[in-house]
């Protein structure tokens, strides 16, 4: 079985031969991210195609649109609730093909036309070949003077500029994360090496005082043999958002789990995995750079990490809940009972499927006490977000 793609395997090899065994992040950062050969940031014209039914894996999106009408719906509640400000500009980071993006601005132009007068689209992904598609799919809207900007990281954009909405749908996960296992030594890291032609990992000691920080707050009654993902570029997104966001909200959609759940002791094996047409593995040391790799999100240390600057939780639920708040009941009895679309917008809800495994997290800033719809329905009460030690 393939290795991986092979100048991206060789430019991986050239940095450990040249610096020694790297942390894994940096390893799954050169897998999915590297400028030339990266998974993410290779030509879309390349032959297989990554996120679809007929790629390696699906996102809502491509299921239905009806993530998408929500999420419409929900913007122009938030629109008003900011006292209608022009421009109302969403942010949508990581949107991939840029399906999401369609659903939503189809939506606010058929059914929120005074809404859809004042909005704004910025649509910002680090993959130059990701924003060639967002193009394709949008390109009914290209015409349009003003509605749709493209920018390639948050960081360009003017710092406190933005009223409106940054959302993101399986745009945390995908970012690389550190692994940690418990040995007789205590919490040691997940290096990689390159020994006899092939990628092996290494557990050495942590690679930085922040890891260890965060590891302090999470690992409590963690056993021997333990393992887990620990994504601290999540917390560096979140603050960048906070910092660029004036007045408005944050909504954060992925699989994951608040940090009590995701970090429990019986959770042996942590949430890493590898995804290769529309199955599922454990090895990150095959078809590097030709599958994608993710690891559930913690959603208790992005709400913190928020809070850390001025970003208040306005919420946290599960997809089904979100969904059935924004009147999806009233969106699925339009359609036709058990026709294809009806079904897969029921798959989008799924009580043991797509609709608990997704998480939606709500912040807000410049607004006080915002009661929104899609928290209608909240699974999650009080405290769950919280960490599980205060160190
Ligand atoms: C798993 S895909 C999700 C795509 C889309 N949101 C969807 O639901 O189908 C992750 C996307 O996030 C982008 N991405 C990853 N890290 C990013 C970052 N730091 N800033 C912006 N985009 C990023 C990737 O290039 C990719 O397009």
């Amino acid at each position: 079985m393939s290795i991986g793609h092979p100048e991206l395997v060789a430019a991986i090899v050239f940095e450990i031969a040249a610096s020694g065994p790297m942390p894994f992040a940096r390893f799954m950062e050169l897998a999915l991210y590297h400028p030339r050969f990266g998974y993410y940031m290779r030509s879309p014209d390349s032959p297989q195609e990554r996120i679809g039914r007929r790629g390696d894996f699906y996102t809502s999106s491509d299921v239905h649109p009806i993530l998408g009408q929500a999420l419409a719906k929900q913007a122009e509640q938030m629109y008003r609730l900011l006292g209608q400000p022009h421009p109302f500009t969403i942010v949508e980071m990581g949107p991939g093909k840029g399906l999401l993006a369609n659903h939503v601005l189809t939506t606010c132009a058929h059914r929120y036309h005074s809404f859809f007068q004042h909005l704004r689209y910025v649509l910002i992904d680090r993959s130059p070949a990701m924003r060639e598609l967002q193009r394709r799919s949008l390109a009914p809207w290209l015409d349009r003077a003003g509605l749709l900007t493209w920018v390639d990281d948050l960081a360009t954009m003017a710092p406190q500029g933005l009223t409106g909405l940054v959302f993101s749908n399986e745009l945390v996960d995908s970012f690389p994360v550190h692994r940690v296992q418990v040995t007789a030594k205590g919490i040691e890291e997940l290096w990689v090496d390159y020994r006899d032609g092939r990628f092996v990992e290494c557990l050495m000691p942590l690679s930085s005082d922040r890891l260890a920080h965060r590891l302090r707050l999470v690992s409590a009654d963690w056993p021997e043999g333990y393992r887990a993902e620990i994504n601290l570029q999540a917390s560096d997104w979140m603050q960048q958002v906070a910092q660029h966001l004036d007045r408005g909200f944050v909504l954060t959609i992925d699989y994951g789990h608040t940090a009590q759940d995701l970090y429990r002791s019986d959770r042996k094996q942590g949430t890493f995995l590898c995804y290769f047409q529309q199955s599922i593995n454990e090895d990150p040391f095959l078809r590097v750079g030709e599958q994608d790799m993710t690891a559930h999100v913690d959603f208790s240390s992005l709400a913190a990490a928020g809070e850390g600057w001025k970003l208040q939780t306005t919420g946290f639920t599960n997809q089904m809940s979100f969904l059935m708040g924004l009147g999806v009941e009233q969106m699925i009895a339009e359609l036709e009972q058990d026709s294809p679309q009806f079904k897969e917008a029921i798959h989008l809800l799924r009580p043991n499927g797509m609709g608990t495994t997704f998480k939606v997290l709500i912040q807000h800033k410049g607004i006080r006490q915002p009661e929104l719809d899609c928290l209608q329905y909240k699974p999650f009460f009080g405290s769950a977000l919280t960490m599980q030690s205060a160190a």
